[in-house]
């Protein structure tokens, strides 16, 4: 039989990530291939995140595509009159995922729900949430929908995660005891203290506790690159499946008009991609740590003379909150001295700059996503581990 409204034949999916940029994009990534595969999209922002996305790209709302659009709900913490363009405080903001989601989320269902009745929206058929937020879980079992958790992190991280919850629960946890199951990893890699009360902890053990209890987790890598990891993660869960790397899948499949929806909460500088075509292939030194990430004044200038010192053209990308305490300055010294082979800039496509052919090397933090983009790429990287599963990817990238 036919039905009336097209869109009721359409499964329908809710995604909702942790509300940072490196937790954002791969579950973006995976809402654009479900769109591509049919489904009808509802993805959810705060509403804080939601504004800096459309105000980093000159927008006052997205208006586009009718069977992929997105929410918002408050993240619970005080509000400023203006969206400040810097990512939030994370003690604050895990706190506050804890106490104050789970009711707008519910109500989002809800509404959603109501929304469906009505024949705006097909039914929604199922949530995929982000493996750090335990209220999602709760709100899909109230309503008995189907729910899948998503791995932001990679498969020996995940791993490193649930091993120290287990180790934790039988009081055994030490930082510098070795990791079962894992070749020289270590909880220190992970964690710097074991406080219960640290919020880094506190997170790891809700993390780690819901993806125990999760019915299917998966994970954007793939198999062959984390072997090992897999199959202990394949005997300690229920249902664990590698679904990267997404890099690739999107390069591969055809975007129409969602090619114009970003995932980037600070605006691009496209001149460095101009600026990059002038550059012999293989030169240029990459330098980014990501959207985290902060570092002292002193540190910052380490990174500076060393860069230019290593007599390299370089494209470092120093995001308006990277230092701590302020803006950044570079003396004029230094400045003279790097203008004429390298640039600056405060954001750029990361994807992009990985890609371009004048790329040879990149210096990193580590984080999962830069580390599965600069692979997909072909860069070799540098790594600079700042903090959570850095270091476990640092030590891959370096020993595996
Ligand atoms: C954090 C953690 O570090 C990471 O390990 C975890 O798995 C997810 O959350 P972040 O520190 O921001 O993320 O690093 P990363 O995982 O590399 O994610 C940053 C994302 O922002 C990447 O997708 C990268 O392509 C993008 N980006 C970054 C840009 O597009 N432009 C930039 O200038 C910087």
């Amino acid at each position: 039989m036919q039905m009336s409204n097209p869109a009721e034949k359409k499964p329908h999916a809710v995604l909702i990530p942790y509300s940072v940029q490196g937790h954002i994009n791969p579950l973006f990534g995976l809402a654009k291939l479900l769109h591509h595969r049919g489904f009808h999209i509802t993805f959810v922002h705060t509403e804080y995140n939601y504004k800096r996305l459309f105000n980093s790209r000159g927008l006052k709302a997205f208006d586009g595509s009718p069977d992929f659009h997105f929410e918002t709900i408050p993240d619970g913490l005080p509000l400023t009159d203006e969206v400040v363009n810097v990512t939030q405080d994370l003690a604050p903001l895990s706190k506050s995922v804890r106490e104050n989601f789970l009711l707008p989320f519910r109500e989002l269902l809800a509404r959603l729900h109501d929304s469906a009745i009505a024949g705006h929206i097909p039914p929604v058929t199922g949530l995929v949430s982000d493996y750090s937020l335990t209220f999602t879980t709760q709100a899909a079992q109230e309503i008995t929908l189907p729910i899948l958790l998503f791995s932001t992190a990679s498969a020996s991280s995940l791993l490193s995660i649930l091993q120290i919850r287990i180790l934790s629960d039988k009081g055994l946890i030490s930082l510098k005891d070795r990791i079962p199951t894992m070749k020289n990893f270590r909880p220190n890699h992970f964690i710097r203290t074991t406080d219960p009360n640290n919020f880094i902890v506190k997170s790891i053990i809700d993390m780690a506790d819901s993806v125990l209890k999760a019915p299917t987790t998966v994970i954007n890598t793939y198999e062959e690159l984390e072997t090992e990891a897999f199959k202990a993660l394949s005997s300690m869960l229920p249902s664990v499946c590698p679904i990267g790397p997404f890099p690739s899948f999107l390069n591969q499949s055809p975007q129409n008009h969602l090619e114009s929806l970003a995932s980037n909460l600070w605006k691009e500088d496209t001149e460095c991609l101009e600026w990059l075509k002038s550059k012999e292939p293989n030169s240029v030194v990459y330098v980014n740590f990501g959207s985290i990430t902060v570092m002292s004044p002193e540190k910052l200038l380490e990174f500076a003379w060393g860069l230019a010192n290593s007599k390299r053209p370089f494209l470092w990308i120093i995001r308006p909150d990277l230092v701590i305490g302020g803006s950044v300055i570079l003396s004029s010294e230094f400045v003279n001295e790097i203008s004429d082979r390298s640039l600056i800039a405060s954001w750029c496509s990361q994807e992009q700059v990985l890609n371009h052919p004048s790329i040879g090397g990149f210096l990193t933090h580590c984080g999962w996503n830069s580390t599965i983009e600069s692979i997909c790429a072909g860069v070799p990287m540098v790594c600079w581990p700042f903090f959570a599963d850095q270091p476990t990817n640092c030590r891959n990238i370096c020993n595996e």
